[in-house]
């Protein structure tokens, strides 16, 4: 059996994926079932970075993580994959502040991190690159001659021809996506445009294979799933049942609207207040009867962009109060803080909506999650917008333009008036298609395609 080499941005240990779960839980799991490798970044700039990663023995897998240079990691991070690459693939080409050192500092991390894992390979691992911020990896892994299958798997959306043209440098992207064995995307939708993208800029594409300058890759689409099995046993543990009884004491009889999400302008939260305030404006008898709980942990606060959106946020959030509120009822309630993965177990299935509204989003997991935490008998209604991933699988929800503030509205009256029945039946749809294709199938299918990927690669492509 090859050693699995998953590679990531960010990593995770075993004790950080009991609390944030999802994908780290999924790797972990395989990573553990080859005794493999972790690499990223150890979340620690320095003045110079370091050549060579710090490694430790983590519980069945290694864990190997490099210190970068301060400067480098702000070009890197925050500068072209947050900076640029991020609202390209959301759709918000307006937001891009293109600066060719951030470009550089992309490129040369990618260099770095290619030169502190070579080393560590062996000659039958088989490499696992995740997200937009490694784009480049396997471009800079075969200039130092690794010649083992390499797969990327983009976790966000792709964008289509017109709006990657916007990106400076997208032409070196597609090509470095070249180098990859297989790259997968999380709908046929994101594959498609990918293709597209090739065709655009002078590609071939067939099928799942696309070539371009003499090189072929593969593409496929691997929905990343839950474990809904182990999330919904979270939900009714101890510790989920106990912040389930404290939260419903909190409502007194109300019924509760919840959004959990980073604070991210891509996640359609300044919209999703004026769709609760519409509900008021539109549906009367809801007022003091509903109330919205929104959880939005603070991300990449040192992007303007992300400062700009809280304050917006803050101040939608501020006036709905203003206007609606009584002494007694404060209907949008709003934090900053994370919180447990049993804690929101417990407020998911507590509450009677999950609003999960996104501009774009590539998959979304708190959709899956809400679904799963539900009481089958008596369950909540999810909420979803019509450009998540998750609503090619989850069409039972209540799927929605979240740029509608009526629809939207519209729905969640829909969901809080709608019989027991209706909502068991959508419930009982969307949970057998979250156990069908759950983490374990994502990285199998992955995993078993990347095996069987063949990639022509040229020499004069290598050499770029
Ligand atoms: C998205 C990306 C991930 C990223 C996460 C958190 O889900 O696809 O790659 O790790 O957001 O963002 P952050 O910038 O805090 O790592």
């Amino acid at each position: 059996m090859s050693r699995l080499v998953v590679v990531s941005n960010r990593v995770g240990s075993t004790r950080e994926a009991a609390s944030t779960g999802g994908l780290a839980v999924a790797l972990i799991e395989a990573l553990r079932d080859s005794g493999g490798l972790w690499f990223g970044f150890s979340g620690k700039t320095a003045r110079s970075g370091t050549r060579k990663p710090e490694v430790v023995a983590e519980d069945g897998f290694t864990l190997a993580t490099l210190n970068l240079p301060v400067d480098e990691f702000q070009g890197y991070y925050s500068g072209y994959a947050n900076g640029c690459l991020w609202p390209i693939c959301h759709f918000r080409p307006d937001l891009i502040q293109f600066e060719r050192t951030h470009f550089d500092a992309y490129r040369q991390v990618n260099r770095r991190f290619a030169q502190a894992l070579a080393p560590l390979l062996r000659p039958d691992d088989l490499i696992w690159v995740h997200d937009y911020h490694l784009i480049p990896l396997a471009h800079e892994l075969r200039a130092l001659g690794v010649r083992q299958r390499i797969g990327f798997f983009l976790h966000i959306p792709f964008p289509p021809p017109d709006l990657l043209d916007a990106l400076p440098e997208h032409e070196a992207l597609l090509h470095w996506m070249l180098d990859y064995d297989l790259v997968g995307f999380q709908t046929q939708h994101d594959r498609l445009q990918f293709q597209h993208c090739i065709a655009h800029n002078g590609g071939w594409i067939s099928d799942h294979t696309v070539e371009a300058h003499g090189q072929s890759v593969q593409a496929g689409a691997y929905p990343i799933g839950i474990d809904a099995r182990q999330f919904h046993a979270l939900s009714t543990s101890p510790a989920g049942a106990r912040e389930f009884r404290r939260m419903r004491d909190a409502l007194h009889g109300r019924a509760q609207i919840i959004g959990v999400d980073r604070l991210d302008y891509s996640k359609g939260l300044l919209r999703r207040v004026h769709a609760v305030e519409a509900l008021f404006d539109r549906h009367p008898h809801t007022r003091s009867r509903v109330e919205f709980l929104q959880i939005a942990p603070l991300s990449r606060h040192q992007l303007k962009a992300y400062d700009d959106f809280r304050h917006a946020l803050e101040s939608a959030a501020a006036q709905v109060n203003g206007r609606f509120a009584q002494f007694d009822w404060t209907p949008v309630r709003y934090l900053n803080r994370p919180l447990p993965r049993r804690t929101l177990a417990g407020l998911y299935r507590a509450s009677r909506i999950g609003l999960v509204t996104p501009l774009r989003d590539g998959m979304n997991l708190v959709a899956k999650e809400f679904v799963a935490a539900q009481d089958p008998e008596d369950p909540g209604v999810l909420v979803l917008s019509r450009f998540a991933g998750a609503a090619t699988q989850l069409d039972a929800a209540l799927l929605v333009n979240p740029y509608d503030c009526g629809e939207v509205a519209d729905a969640l009256e829909t969901a809080l008036s709608m019989p027991r029945a209706q909502r068991r039946d959508r419930h009982a749809r969307m949970m057998s298609v979250l156990v069908e294709q759950d983490a374990a199938k994502w990285r199998a299918d992955f995993l078993r395609d990347l095996r069987g990927a063949r990639a022509t690669r040229s020499g004069k492509r290598r050499a770029r």
